[in-house]
């Protein structure tokens, strides 16, 4: 990787990969595609190259292609789960059309391509605790009906055609930076928010929804090291399991108690939040990540508590 465009740099993972792949490839260009009303400001807008790119607009990823002579291509646009429910349609034109665009530049230019899949790629008849590798993909929401779709896609475009497709299925991610919009998983986020604000936490799962998270830093190892492995030991491509730590609502309030001891939360269910999280895996197995790309994350819940809540008192003035 040396010139790397990524559509979506101003969302949850666009924002810390752009500036983490700039810190590592500091000889090319990395290049924060961005859409109308979401543009990149401060730190990500001044230390490098942006471009307009909307996914659904082919001859928009190509022009930036072209330009900055990119290599690699982080595909980042998605509407979250939740939100596709409510816009299924603007889901599959961004997740379906947009990556069936982004794979026919690359083709066009030689370009590998990162797509991330999801938990949400699983449905209810998928075994839903150490969920295999290779196992039952029927999801029942739009979001994961476009990721198992975007994975199906992806291999056919490396079969087919030879580019070089790889991804990883993503856990709900926790960070600090820029907030998630409109997923199942949110609620990780949104707790530590609250604590930090002393606030009591309404949380929209039931006890006892079990679902895999992943801490920022751990994901965008996982997305830099899948495109740097060595493709002669991958047997997957599109797309590999990777996990860190699985929680409900009770243990991740238990544990920001431990370190925010008046911290409150009470049950205030979403039913479409809770129908969807009920239809996700518990734990995922991710033998296949470690094996064929010796995948290892280094944040549990209690390292991860530790820094969220470090961060978010600097970030909130608390
Ligand atoms: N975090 C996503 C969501 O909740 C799942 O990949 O929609």
């Amino acid at each position: 990787m040396k010139n790397i465009l990524i559509i979506g740099s101003t969302g949850q993972i666009g924002s810390e990969l752009a500036m983490k792949l700039r810190r590592e490839y500091p000889g090319g260009n990395v290049v924060a595609g961005y859409i109308k009303g979401a543009e990149p400001k401060g730190e990500l807008l001044e230390s490098g190259p942006s471009h307009l790119v909307d996914i659904t607009d082919a001859a928009q990823i190509a022009e930036a292609v072209d330009k900055y002579n990119v290599d690699t291509i982080y595909n980042l646009a998605a509407l979250l789960s939740a939100v596709a429910e409510s816009k299924p349609q603007l889901a599959w034109k961004i997740g379906l059309g947009g990556l069936f665009n982004t794979l026919e530049v690359a083709r066009e230019k030689g370009c590998a391509v990162f797509t991330p899949s999801s938990i949400g790629s699983f449905g209810p008849t998928t075994p839903h605790v150490k969920t295999p590798q290779d196992t039952i993909q029927r999801p029942e929401t739009m979001y994961g009906v476009t990721k198992v779709s975007g994975e199906l896609l992806s291999d056919y475009y490396f079969h087919r055609f030879g580019v070089d497709t790889r991804s990883v299925r993503f856990p709900g991610l926790i960070s600090y930076v820029a907030p998630p919009g409109g997923g199942t998983t949110d609620y990780a986020v949104d707790i530590y928010y609250s604590a930090v604000k002393g606030e009591k936490f309404k949380c929209p799962l039931k006890p006892g929804t079990f679902m895999d998270m992943m801490y920022m830093p751990d994901a965008l190892r996982a997305a830099v090291e899948i495109m740097e492995a060595d493709p002669t030991r991958l047997r997957h491509r599109n797309s590999f399991n990777i996990a860190s730590m699985s929680f409900d609502p009770e243990i991740i309030s238990a544990k920001i108690k431990e370190h925010v001891p008046g911290f409150e939360m009470e049950y205030e269910l979403d039913p479409l939040r809770q129908e969807i999280a009920d239809s996700w895996p518990d734990s995922l197995d991710d033998t296949c990540a470690r094996e064929e790309w010796d995948w290892k994350p280094e944040f549990g819940l209690e390292e991860m508590t530790v820094d969220m809540l470090k961060n978010l008192r600097v970030k909130l003035g608390k």
